[in-house]
Protein backbone atom coordinates (compact mmCIF):
# COMPACT_ATOMS: atom_id res chain seq x y z
CA UNK A 1 0.00 0.00 0.00
CA UNK A 2 1.79 3.62 -1.10
CA UNK A 3 0.98 6.64 1.24
CA UNK A 4 1.17 9.70 0.41
CA UNK A 5 4.47 10.80 2.31
CA UNK A 6 2.94 13.82 3.78
CA UNK A 7 0.24 12.19 5.28
CA UNK A 8 2.74 10.31 6.80
CA UNK A 9 4.62 12.60 8.23
CA UNK A 10 1.94 14.61 9.48
CA UNK A 11 0.86 11.46 11.20
CA UNK A 12 3.95 10.81 12.64
CA UNK A 13 4.14 14.99 13.89
CA UNK A 14 0.54 13.69 15.87
CA UNK A 15 0.92 10.22 17.65
CA UNK A 16 5.06 9.99 17.20
CA UNK A 17 6.80 6.93 15.84
CA UNK A 18 6.42 4.01 15.15
CA UNK A 19 3.28 3.29 14.57
CA UNK A 20 0.67 0.59 12.40
CA UNK A 21 -1.56 2.44 9.57
CA UNK A 22 -4.16 -0.07 8.60
CA UNK A 23 -5.72 0.70 5.26
CA UNK A 24 -9.81 0.01 5.13
CA UNK A 25 -9.93 -0.35 1.76
CA UNK A 26 -7.35 -2.94 1.09
CA UNK A 27 -9.11 -5.16 3.86
CA UNK A 28 -12.75 -4.92 2.37
CA UNK A 29 -10.69 -5.70 -1.18
CA UNK A 30 -9.32 -8.91 0.66
CA UNK A 31 -12.69 -9.25 2.49
CA UNK A 32 -13.86 -9.11 -0.99
CA UNK A 33 -12.24 -11.42 -3.10
CA UNK A 34 -12.86 -14.49 -0.07
CA UNK A 35 -16.25 -13.44 -0.25
CA UNK A 36 -15.85 -14.19 -4.37
CA UNK A 37 -14.77 -17.39 -3.86
CA UNK A 38 -17.09 -18.72 -1.18
CA UNK A 39 -20.30 -17.34 -2.01
CA UNK A 40 -21.13 -20.53 -3.42
CA UNK A 41 -23.83 -22.82 -1.60
CA UNK A 42 -22.70 -24.97 0.80
CA UNK A 43 -19.11 -22.72 1.45
CA UNK A 44 -18.42 -20.85 3.86
CA UNK A 45 -15.26 -18.30 4.85
CA UNK A 46 -13.47 -17.90 8.62
CA UNK A 47 -11.35 -15.31 9.43
CA UNK A 48 -8.40 -16.99 12.17
CA UNK A 49 -8.45 -13.50 13.83
CA UNK A 50 -5.37 -14.75 15.38
CA UNK A 51 -3.48 -12.46 12.58
CA UNK A 52 -4.91 -9.51 13.93
CA UNK A 53 -7.45 -9.34 16.56
CA UNK A 54 -8.57 -6.41 16.12
CA UNK A 55 -12.17 -4.90 17.28
CA UNK A 56 -12.13 -2.98 13.70
CA UNK A 57 -11.12 -5.87 12.03
CA UNK A 58 -13.52 -7.87 13.40
CA UNK A 59 -16.41 -5.74 13.12
CA UNK A 60 -15.90 -6.10 9.02
CA UNK A 61 -16.20 -9.69 9.31
CA UNK A 62 -19.07 -9.75 11.26
CA UNK A 63 -20.60 -7.38 8.75
CA UNK A 64 -18.99 -9.50 5.53
CA UNK A 65 -20.73 -12.46 7.30
CA UNK A 66 -17.19 -14.30 7.99
CA UNK A 67 -17.38 -16.59 10.61
CA UNK A 68 -14.17 -16.64 12.80
CA UNK A 69 -11.94 -19.22 13.93
CA UNK A 70 -10.07 -18.54 17.87
CA UNK A 71 -7.23 -19.89 18.89
CA UNK A 72 -7.95 -18.63 23.20
CA UNK A 73 -10.43 -17.63 25.71
CA UNK A 74 -9.77 -14.46 25.06
CA UNK A 75 -9.97 -14.51 21.30
CA UNK A 76 -13.55 -15.97 21.75
CA UNK A 77 -14.43 -13.57 23.46
CA UNK A 78 -13.14 -10.21 21.44
CA UNK A 79 -15.04 -11.84 18.72
CA UNK A 80 -18.14 -12.14 20.62
CA UNK A 81 -17.50 -8.43 21.79
CA UNK A 82 -16.84 -7.46 18.10
CA UNK A 83 -20.78 -8.56 17.47
CA UNK A 84 -20.09 -11.79 15.82
CA UNK A 85 -22.50 -14.59 17.44
CA UNK A 86 -21.95 -17.48 20.31
CA UNK A 87 -23.50 -20.94 19.79
CA UNK A 88 -22.83 -23.58 18.07
CA UNK A 89 -25.86 -24.08 15.49
CA UNK A 90 -24.80 -22.50 13.27
CA UNK A 91 -21.20 -22.49 15.06
CA UNK A 92 -20.31 -19.39 13.96
CA UNK A 93 -17.07 -19.25 16.53
CA UNK A 94 -14.84 -21.88 16.13
CA UNK A 95 -12.46 -22.67 19.09
CA UNK A 96 -9.32 -24.43 17.68
CA UNK A 97 -6.71 -25.26 20.04
CA UNK A 98 -4.51 -28.61 20.75
CA UNK A 99 -4.81 -27.41 24.90
CA UNK A 100 -7.10 -25.42 26.68
CA UNK A 101 -5.32 -22.67 28.82
CA UNK A 102 -6.79 -20.09 31.32
CA UNK A 103 -10.18 -19.21 30.61
CA UNK A 104 -10.69 -21.19 27.40
CA UNK A 105 -12.63 -24.30 28.77
CA UNK A 106 -14.77 -21.96 30.62
CA UNK A 107 -15.52 -19.18 27.66
CA UNK A 108 -16.27 -22.68 25.42
CA UNK A 109 -19.07 -23.88 27.48
CA UNK A 110 -20.66 -20.95 28.87
CA UNK A 111 -21.16 -19.48 25.35
CA UNK A 112 -21.84 -22.62 23.54
CA UNK A 113 -18.52 -22.44 21.22
CA UNK A 114 -18.03 -25.65 19.04
CA UNK A 115 -14.93 -26.95 20.25
CA UNK A 116 -12.32 -27.93 17.71
CA UNK A 117 -9.93 -30.96 19.29
CA UNK A 118 -6.66 -30.66 18.60
CA UNK A 119 -5.33 -33.77 21.26
CA UNK A 120 -7.08 -36.28 22.36
CA UNK A 121 -6.75 -35.00 26.09
CA UNK A 122 -9.20 -32.00 25.29
CA UNK A 123 -12.20 -34.64 24.64
CA UNK A 124 -11.31 -35.40 28.25
CA UNK A 125 -11.20 -32.35 29.94
CA UNK A 126 -14.45 -31.20 28.10
CA UNK A 127 -16.12 -34.40 29.67
CA UNK A 128 -14.52 -33.31 33.08
CA UNK A 129 -16.14 -30.16 32.47
CA UNK A 130 -19.63 -31.65 32.18
CA UNK A 131 -19.48 -31.27 28.37
CA UNK A 132 -22.04 -33.36 25.98
CA UNK A 133 -22.53 -31.64 22.74
CA UNK A 134 -21.09 -31.25 18.90
CA UNK A 135 -17.26 -31.47 18.96
CA UNK A 136 -15.01 -31.07 15.94
CA UNK A 137 -11.52 -32.83 15.39
CA UNK A 138 -8.62 -31.31 13.82
CA UNK A 139 -6.76 -34.10 12.07
CA UNK A 140 -3.45 -34.08 11.23
CA UNK A 141 -3.18 -35.68 7.70
CA UNK A 142 0.42 -36.48 7.90
CA UNK A 143 1.65 -33.88 5.21
CA UNK A 144 1.49 -29.88 4.49
CA UNK A 145 3.80 -27.71 5.21
CA UNK A 146 4.15 -23.83 6.18
CA UNK A 147 5.97 -20.91 4.71
CA UNK A 148 9.30 -21.88 6.95
CA UNK A 149 9.87 -24.65 9.15
CA UNK A 150 9.05 -23.04 12.46
CA UNK A 151 5.08 -22.72 10.87
CA UNK A 152 4.67 -26.63 10.05
CA UNK A 153 1.17 -27.32 10.15
CA UNK A 154 0.92 -31.35 8.89
CA UNK A 155 3.03 -34.27 9.02
CA UNK A 156 5.08 -36.24 11.54
CA UNK A 157 6.76 -33.40 13.12
CA UNK A 158 4.03 -30.99 13.47
CA UNK A 159 2.55 -30.43 17.05
CA UNK A 160 -0.86 -29.80 15.72
CA UNK A 161 -4.04 -32.12 15.50
CA UNK A 162 -4.80 -35.74 16.52
CA UNK A 163 -2.51 -38.17 14.18
CA UNK A 164 -5.26 -39.54 11.35
CA UNK A 165 -4.30 -43.11 11.79
CA UNK A 166 -5.67 -42.50 15.48
CA UNK A 167 -8.91 -40.82 14.60
CA UNK A 168 -11.18 -43.92 15.56
CA UNK A 169 -9.92 -44.33 19.11
CA UNK A 170 -10.62 -40.44 18.96
CA UNK A 171 -13.97 -40.97 17.86
CA UNK A 172 -14.91 -43.71 20.14
CA UNK A 173 -13.51 -42.01 23.19
CA UNK A 174 -15.91 -38.61 22.27
CA UNK A 175 -19.23 -40.78 21.81
CA UNK A 176 -18.86 -42.67 24.70
CA UNK A 177 -18.62 -38.83 26.44
CA UNK A 178 -21.85 -38.22 24.74
CA UNK A 179 -20.12 -35.52 21.94
CA UNK A 180 -20.81 -36.15 18.54
CA UNK A 181 -18.23 -35.44 15.84
CA UNK A 182 -19.90 -33.12 13.62
CA UNK A 183 -16.71 -31.68 12.32
CA UNK A 184 -13.44 -32.50 10.39
CA UNK A 185 -10.86 -30.13 10.32
CA UNK A 186 -7.31 -29.43 9.20
CA UNK A 187 -4.95 -26.67 8.75
CA UNK A 188 -2.29 -27.98 6.59
CA UNK A 189 -0.56 -24.43 5.40
CA UNK A 190 0.19 -24.08 2.50
CA UNK A 191 4.08 -22.71 1.37
CA UNK A 192 3.97 -19.57 -0.99
CA UNK A 193 3.59 -21.06 -4.58
CA UNK A 194 -0.31 -21.47 -5.66
CA UNK A 195 0.75 -24.69 -7.24
CA UNK A 196 1.39 -26.77 -3.64
CA UNK A 197 -1.47 -25.08 -1.97
CA UNK A 198 -3.75 -26.42 -4.44
CA UNK A 199 -2.01 -29.94 -4.67
CA UNK A 200 -2.27 -30.13 -0.63
CA UNK A 201 -5.91 -28.86 -0.76
CA UNK A 202 -7.12 -31.77 -3.00
CA UNK A 203 -5.03 -34.02 -1.27
CA UNK A 204 -6.33 -32.94 1.77
CA UNK A 205 -10.28 -33.57 0.34
CA UNK A 206 -9.20 -37.10 -0.95
CA UNK A 207 -8.37 -37.96 2.44
CA UNK A 208 -11.80 -36.30 4.34
CA UNK A 209 -13.54 -38.36 1.66
CA UNK A 210 -12.15 -41.18 2.33
CA UNK A 211 -12.62 -40.96 6.60
CA UNK A 212 -16.43 -39.67 6.05
CA UNK A 213 -17.57 -42.91 6.46
CA UNK A 214 -16.75 -43.78 9.74
CA UNK A 215 -18.20 -40.33 10.81
CA UNK A 216 -22.07 -40.89 10.74
CA UNK A 217 -22.75 -37.32 12.33
CA UNK A 218 -20.54 -34.70 10.40
CA UNK A 219 -21.66 -31.97 8.42
CA UNK A 220 -19.21 -30.14 7.81
CA UNK A 221 -15.45 -30.07 6.68
CA UNK A 222 -12.71 -27.80 7.38
CA UNK A 223 -9.63 -27.21 4.68
CA UNK A 224 -8.29 -24.49 7.39
CA UNK A 225 -6.07 -21.26 6.12
CA UNK A 226 -2.83 -21.28 4.49
CA UNK A 227 -3.71 -19.31 1.06
CA UNK A 228 -0.62 -17.57 0.86
CA UNK A 229 0.15 -13.56 0.22
CA UNK A 230 3.36 -12.96 -1.78
CA UNK A 231 5.68 -10.25 -0.06
CA UNK A 232 8.13 -9.60 -2.35
CA UNK A 233 5.84 -8.79 -5.21
CA UNK A 234 2.88 -7.49 -3.74
CA UNK A 235 1.58 -6.70 -7.19
CA UNK A 236 1.77 -10.56 -8.19
CA UNK A 237 -0.59 -12.51 -5.99
CA UNK A 238 -1.73 -16.04 -6.77
CA UNK A 239 -4.95 -16.25 -8.46
CA UNK A 240 -8.10 -17.36 -6.56
CA UNK A 241 -10.13 -17.50 -9.13
CA UNK A 242 -8.81 -21.90 -9.69
CA UNK A 243 -9.73 -22.40 -6.21
CA UNK A 244 -13.20 -21.40 -6.57
CA UNK A 245 -13.62 -24.67 -9.31
CA UNK A 246 -11.48 -26.52 -6.70
CA UNK A 247 -13.54 -26.24 -3.81
CA UNK A 248 -16.44 -27.03 -5.63
CA UNK A 249 -14.77 -30.04 -6.74
CA UNK A 250 -13.65 -30.81 -3.20
CA UNK A 251 -17.42 -30.41 -1.94
CA UNK A 252 -19.07 -32.27 -4.54
CA UNK A 253 -16.67 -35.37 -3.87
CA UNK A 254 -17.24 -34.85 0.28
CA UNK A 255 -20.84 -34.99 -0.50
CA UNK A 256 -20.84 -37.96 -2.68
CA UNK A 257 -18.59 -39.44 0.44
CA UNK A 258 -20.57 -38.96 2.76
CA UNK A 259 -23.68 -39.60 1.03
CA UNK A 260 -25.73 -35.75 2.31
CA UNK A 261 -24.67 -32.65 1.58
CA UNK A 262 -21.80 -30.72 3.93
CA UNK A 263 -20.53 -27.72 4.59
CA UNK A 264 -17.25 -26.63 3.53
CA UNK A 265 -15.04 -24.05 4.95
CA UNK A 266 -11.79 -22.40 4.53
CA UNK A 267 -10.31 -20.24 7.12
CA UNK A 268 -7.92 -17.86 6.20
CA UNK A 269 -6.22 -15.26 8.19
CA UNK A 270 -3.25 -13.70 6.29
CA UNK A 271 -4.71 -13.67 3.30
CA UNK A 272 -7.50 -10.55 4.43
CA UNK A 273 -4.59 -8.93 6.49
CA UNK A 274 -1.25 -8.81 5.55
CA UNK A 275 -1.32 -6.22 2.51
CA UNK A 276 -3.58 -3.86 4.72
CA UNK A 277 -0.86 -2.55 7.19
CA UNK A 278 2.27 -0.39 7.23
CA UNK A 279 4.77 -0.01 9.98
CA UNK A 280 6.01 3.70 9.96
CA UNK A 281 9.19 3.68 12.24
CA UNK A 282 11.53 6.88 11.87
CA UNK A 283 15.58 6.27 11.40
CA UNK A 284 17.28 7.90 14.60
CA UNK A 285 20.68 7.41 12.76
CA UNK A 286 23.00 5.85 10.26
CA UNK A 287 26.06 3.96 11.27
CA UNK A 288 28.60 1.92 9.73
CA UNK A 289 31.21 -1.03 10.94
CA UNK A 290 34.18 -2.32 8.57
CA UNK A 291 34.87 -4.75 7.24
CA UNK A 292 37.69 -7.18 9.05
CA UNK A 293 38.66 -10.64 9.19
CA UNK A 294 35.89 -11.46 10.48
CA UNK A 295 33.15 -10.27 7.76
CA UNK A 296 32.05 -7.60 5.67
CA UNK A 297 31.37 -3.96 7.30
CA UNK A 298 27.98 -2.85 6.80
CA UNK A 299 25.53 0.61 6.88
CA UNK A 300 22.95 0.11 9.39
CA UNK A 301 20.07 2.52 9.20
CA UNK A 302 19.05 2.74 13.10
CA UNK A 303 15.05 3.33 13.29
CA UNK A 304 12.90 3.28 16.47
CA UNK A 305 10.88 -0.20 15.76
CA UNK A 306 12.09 -3.42 16.74
CA UNK A 307 10.93 -6.92 17.09
CA UNK A 308 8.79 -5.94 19.66
CA UNK A 309 6.80 -4.66 17.18
CA UNK A 310 7.16 -6.59 14.19
CA UNK A 311 8.82 -10.02 15.17
CA UNK A 312 8.01 -12.23 11.53
CA UNK A 313 11.73 -10.99 10.14
CA UNK A 314 13.80 -11.65 13.16
CA UNK A 315 11.55 -15.04 14.16
CA UNK A 316 11.66 -16.62 10.74
CA UNK A 317 13.75 -14.53 8.04
CA UNK A 318 10.41 -13.42 6.37
CA UNK A 319 11.05 -10.94 4.25
CA UNK A 320 8.82 -7.14 4.37
CA UNK A 321 8.92 -4.89 1.68
CA UNK A 322 10.89 -1.62 3.08
CA UNK A 323 11.04 2.01 1.73
CA UNK A 324 12.51 5.73 2.57
CA UNK A 325 9.18 7.88 2.34
CA UNK A 326 10.02 10.42 0.22
CA UNK A 327 13.07 9.12 -1.42
CA UNK A 328 12.28 8.00 -4.78
CA UNK A 329 13.95 5.89 -7.42
CA UNK A 330 15.93 8.08 -9.03
CA UNK A 331 18.73 8.46 -6.19
CA UNK A 332 21.87 5.67 -5.60
CA UNK A 333 21.17 2.80 -4.07
CA UNK A 334 23.15 0.94 -1.91
CA UNK A 335 23.23 -2.06 0.77
CA UNK A 336 21.52 -0.92 3.90
CA UNK A 337 20.66 -2.87 7.09
CA UNK A 338 17.51 -1.95 8.94
CA UNK A 339 18.23 -2.13 12.84
CA UNK A 340 15.75 -1.49 15.72
CA UNK A 341 16.42 -0.46 18.97
CA UNK A 342 16.01 -3.49 21.24
CA UNK A 343 19.20 -5.11 22.95
CA UNK A 344 19.50 -8.02 20.70
CA UNK A 345 21.69 -8.48 17.89
CA UNK A 346 18.92 -10.20 15.72
CA UNK A 347 16.89 -7.15 16.11
CA UNK A 348 16.94 -6.23 12.34
CA UNK A 349 14.22 -6.15 10.06
CA UNK A 350 16.91 -7.16 6.80
CA UNK A 351 17.99 -10.61 7.53
CA UNK A 352 16.96 -13.89 6.10
CA UNK A 353 16.08 -17.48 7.28
CA UNK A 354 19.39 -18.51 9.10
CA UNK A 355 20.09 -15.46 11.47
CA UNK A 356 22.39 -13.66 8.80
CA UNK A 357 22.26 -9.58 7.49
CA UNK A 358 20.53 -9.61 4.24
CA UNK A 359 21.07 -5.84 3.41
CA UNK A 360 18.57 -4.08 1.40
CA UNK A 361 19.54 -1.84 -1.72
CA UNK A 362 18.10 1.29 -0.73
CA UNK A 363 18.53 4.85 -1.13
CA UNK A 364 21.13 5.82 2.43
CA UNK A 365 18.31 7.20 4.97
CA UNK A 366 18.80 10.09 6.97
CA UNK A 367 18.18 11.13 10.66
CA UNK A 368 14.77 11.43 10.37
CA UNK A 369 13.42 9.93 7.72
CA UNK A 370 10.40 7.80 7.90
CA UNK A 371 10.31 4.16 6.97
CA UNK A 372 7.83 2.22 5.79
CA UNK A 373 7.59 -1.92 6.61
CA UNK A 374 5.13 -3.39 4.06
CA UNK A 375 2.58 -5.74 4.41
CA UNK A 376 2.83 -6.18 8.05
CA UNK A 377 -1.16 -6.38 8.73
CA UNK A 378 -0.98 -10.29 9.36
CA UNK A 379 1.40 -11.49 11.96
CA UNK A 380 2.49 -8.05 12.91
CA UNK A 381 0.33 -6.07 16.04
CA UNK A 382 -1.13 -9.70 17.02
CA UNK A 383 2.72 -10.84 17.48
CA UNK A 384 3.58 -7.83 19.49
CA UNK A 385 5.65 -7.62 22.28
CA UNK A 386 6.36 -5.97 25.40
CA UNK A 387 9.89 -7.06 25.86
CA UNK A 388 12.27 -4.31 26.58
CA UNK A 389 9.15 -2.77 28.12
CA UNK A 390 8.86 -0.68 25.57
CA UNK A 391 5.23 -1.04 25.19
CA UNK A 392 3.16 -1.30 22.02
CA UNK A 393 2.71 1.16 19.17
CA UNK A 394 -0.64 2.70 18.15
CA UNK A 395 -2.65 1.42 15.42
CA UNK A 396 -4.21 3.76 12.94
CA UNK A 397 -7.04 3.50 10.55
CA UNK A 398 -7.52 5.27 7.33
CA UNK A 399 -11.13 5.43 6.13
CA UNK A 400 -12.25 5.03 2.35
CA UNK A 401 -12.99 9.26 2.99
CA UNK A 402 -9.41 9.56 4.33
CA UNK A 403 -10.27 10.40 7.69
CA UNK A 404 -7.32 8.34 10.06
CA UNK A 405 -8.77 7.23 13.64
CA UNK A 406 -6.58 5.61 15.76
CA UNK A 407 -7.54 2.17 16.98
CA UNK A 408 -5.16 1.24 19.82
CA UNK A 409 -3.34 4.01 22.01
CA UNK A 410 0.39 3.56 22.57
CA UNK A 411 1.46 1.82 25.47
CA UNK A 412 2.39 3.23 28.58
CA UNK A 413 4.12 2.36 31.65
CA UNK A 414 1.08 2.20 33.79
CA UNK A 415 -0.13 -0.74 31.36
CA UNK A 416 2.98 -2.42 31.82
CA UNK A 417 2.59 -2.05 35.27
CA UNK A 418 -1.06 -2.96 35.13
CA UNK A 419 -0.65 -6.78 36.05
CA UNK A 420 2.24 -6.59 38.44
CA UNK A 421 0.90 -7.50 42.38
CA UNK A 422 2.23 -8.31 45.64
CA UNK A 423 -0.56 -10.56 46.39
CA UNK A 424 0.03 -13.09 49.07
CA UNK A 425 -0.06 -16.53 47.07
CA UNK A 426 1.19 -19.04 50.02
N1 LIG B 1 -6.34 -22.01 10.93
C1 LIG B 1 -5.53 -22.50 11.88
C2 LIG B 1 -5.98 -23.60 12.73
C3 LIG B 1 -4.25 -21.93 12.04
O1 LIG B 1 -3.44 -22.42 12.98
C4 LIG B 1 -3.85 -20.85 11.23
C5 LIG B 1 -2.54 -20.24 11.39
C6 LIG B 1 -4.75 -20.37 10.27
C7 LIG B 1 -5.99 -20.97 10.14
C8 LIG B 1 -4.44 -19.20 9.38
O2 LIG B 1 -3.36 -19.42 8.57
P1 LIG B 1 -2.99 -18.30 7.46
O3 LIG B 1 -4.14 -18.26 6.48
O4 LIG B 1 -2.87 -17.04 8.18
O5 LIG B 1 -1.72 -18.79 6.88
N2 LIG B 1 3.04 -16.34 12.71
C9 LIG B 1 3.23 -16.94 11.41
C10 LIG B 1 2.01 -17.68 10.94
C11 LIG B 1 1.47 -18.69 11.95
C12 LIG B 1 0.21 -19.33 11.48
C13 LIG B 1 -0.45 -20.04 12.58
N3 LIG B 1 -1.69 -20.63 12.25
C14 LIG B 1 3.65 -15.85 10.42
O6 LIG B 1 3.86 -14.72 10.83
O7 LIG B 1 3.83 -16.13 9.25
Amino acid sequence: MNHDPSLLRSLAEKVGTPFWLYDASVIRQRIAAIKELTNVEGMQARYAMKACPATKILREMAQAGIWIDAVSGNEVLRALNAGHPAGNNPPAILFTSDVFRDNALDVVLQNNILPNVGSPGMLRDLQAAGYRGPVSIRVNPGFGHGHVNACDTGGPSSKHGIWFQHLAETVKAAEAAGMQVVMLHAHIGSGPQFQELHDNLARLAGEFAELLPQFAHVNAISLGGGIPHNYRDPSNQIPLVPLRDLFAQCREKLCAAAGRPLRLEIEPGRYYVAPSCTLVTRVADVKLTCTNEKGRGATFAMVDAGFVDLVRPAMYGSYHGIEIVGKNGDQPHEDIVIAGPLCESGDVFTRDESELLRPRELPRPEPGDLITIRDAGAYGYAMSSNYNSIGRAPQLWVEEDGSVEMISRRETLEDLLKAETAERVL
